[in-house]
């Protein structure tokens, strides 16, 4: 038997787009159902970013989901850049007018949205399987999955956001032929640890040696978060605790400055890609996030996207599905592609000058360097590093909710 139902908005997957916008169109007064085929708890521990833009935080709080963040999360004011044996400071205040980035984890906003939307009655599935979306060519496609307790259901939607991450169904049911792909991959993954000991700085270290990137970030006061750059292939059998520890000194190690250690509590092997499907939209299904772009970790971009696209679709389908007017939902994909092109140069940018090409010959291997050293000794170079990394383009969400007006009783 299949269970019938309808909604405004199906959305697919309970990741930070996902969520967000659940959140955003109930602001707007527009009802979503969120199916997710992972449990709560898988999605609430699953390690990924930790780095807001400035832009992404004054949207959490204009939106009020700001509360725990501000209270727990970690204002930086700059990173330090290091290469051939010295670490620099990048002042990003100074550089960019104030601006800034925050450290929370993508764990922690992830349980934030969640624990809202149940507390606001919204409805998410977790642990669904067999979704599908279907009907995409009228105007009300089909959002079908089976429910944790094995019931099949069929909601008809008005609309369908795609926000089920690079490994979804969404971006594969568009129409054989419309999306184009531009990818790039890079010969080298990461190596992820969280451990739980005080960071042993206070901003952010990405640094350049000459046996590959390493980067020290931080989750908390007390837990740190760590990555190096190993082979593309690698087997994560290959790093006992030791090892990374030990990988983590040779590289990050200055003179007169101490790494911590500590108890490795999570380690993972992340590749690196940059992917970009476009157009995000097929008439009435919509994709964000992940889903539709991935930028290697370097730029901290990933969540930060994920979060603007779904502000800018709010947006849309709230105009589409309160005033009948689909201006925005046309214009949705060339206004998120924008965004994603500055953010997948930035992250590609990053990525090639903190790197270590194994494959470079030596005019590839000496222009990273050459560009590192530009930018700690040219302000204008600094700068661009800066205003990209602080968020180079707006994020624009109107504070104001804005709900149907009572109708007033004539007289
Ligand atoms: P996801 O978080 O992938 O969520 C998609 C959801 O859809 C998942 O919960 C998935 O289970 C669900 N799903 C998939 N298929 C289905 C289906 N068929 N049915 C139902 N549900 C489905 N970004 C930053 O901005 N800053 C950083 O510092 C940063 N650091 C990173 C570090 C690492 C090591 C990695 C790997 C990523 C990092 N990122 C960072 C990127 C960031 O984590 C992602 O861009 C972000 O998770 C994207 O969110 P999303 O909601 O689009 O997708
Ligand atoms: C993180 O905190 O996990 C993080 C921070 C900055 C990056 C990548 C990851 O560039």
């Amino acid at each position: 038997m299949t269970v019938s139902s309808r909604t405004q908005v199906g959305i697919v997957g309970a990741g930070p787009a996902g969520l967000l916008l659940s959140h955003l169109l109930a602001l707007r007064g527009i009802d979503s159902v969120v199916v997710e085929n992972r449990s709560r708890a898988y999605c609430e521990a699953r390690q990924r970013a930790g780095l807001l833009e400035a832009g992404t935080v004054e949207l959490l709080r204009a939106v009020g989901l700001g509360d725990r963040m501000d209270a727990e999360g970690l204002e930086h004011g700059g990173i330090y850049l290091q290469f051939e044996g010295e670490r620099h400071h990048l002042d990003f205040r100074d550089l960019t007018g104030g601006r800034w980035v925050t450290i929370y984890a993508q764990t922690e906003i992830v349980k934030d949205m969640i624990r809202a939307r149940l507390a606001a009655g919204a409805t998410i599935e977790f642990e669904v399987s067999g979704t599908e979306v279907a009907e995409l060519a009228g105007d009300h496609p089909v959002l079908r999955f089976t429910d944790s307790a094995g019931v099949r259901h069929e909601v008809t939607c008005d609309a369908i956001a795609g926000c089920d991450g690079f490994h979804g169904i969404c971006r594969d049911s568009m129409p054989a032929g419309l999306v184009t792909v531009a990818e790039h991959g890079y010969p080298y993954s990461w190596l992820g640890i969280l451990a739980t000991v005080p960071p042993s700085t206070d901003e952010l270290i990405y640094a350049r040696h000459e046996d590959g990137f390493a980067l020290h970030t931080m989750r908390t006061p007390q837990v740190s978060r760590l990555y190096l750059q190993v082979p593309a292939d690698e087997d994560i059998e290959r790093w006992p605790d030791a090892r990374i520890w030990s990988e983590l000194q040779h590289r990050l190690g200055v003179p007169g400055w101490d790494l911590k250690e500590g108890p490795i509590t999570e380690k993972a092997i992340s590749p690196m890609r940059s992917f970009v499907a476009s157009p995000m939209r097929y008439r009435r299904l919509f994709l964000a996030g992940d889903a539709a772009h991935i930028v290697p970790p370097t730029g901290a971009k990933g969540l930060n996207l994920a979060m603007a696209d779904v502000t800018v679709l709010a947006a849309a389908l709230t105009q589409l599905l309160r005033d009948g007017n689909a201006g925005l939902a046309e214009a949705y994909s060339d206004t998120c592609l924008r965004r994603v092109w500055r953010a997948t140069h930035f992250s590609w940018w990053m990525t090639s000058m903190l790197h270590v090409d194994p494959h470079a010959d030596p005019f590839d291997a000496a222009l990273p360097l050459s560009q590192l050293r530009y930018v700690i000794s040219s302000r204008a170079a600094a700068t661009t590093l800066a205003e990209n990394y602080t968020g180079y383009l707006p994020l624009t969400w109107s504070a104001q909710p804005q709900l149907p007006q009572p109708r007033l009783p004539q007289t």
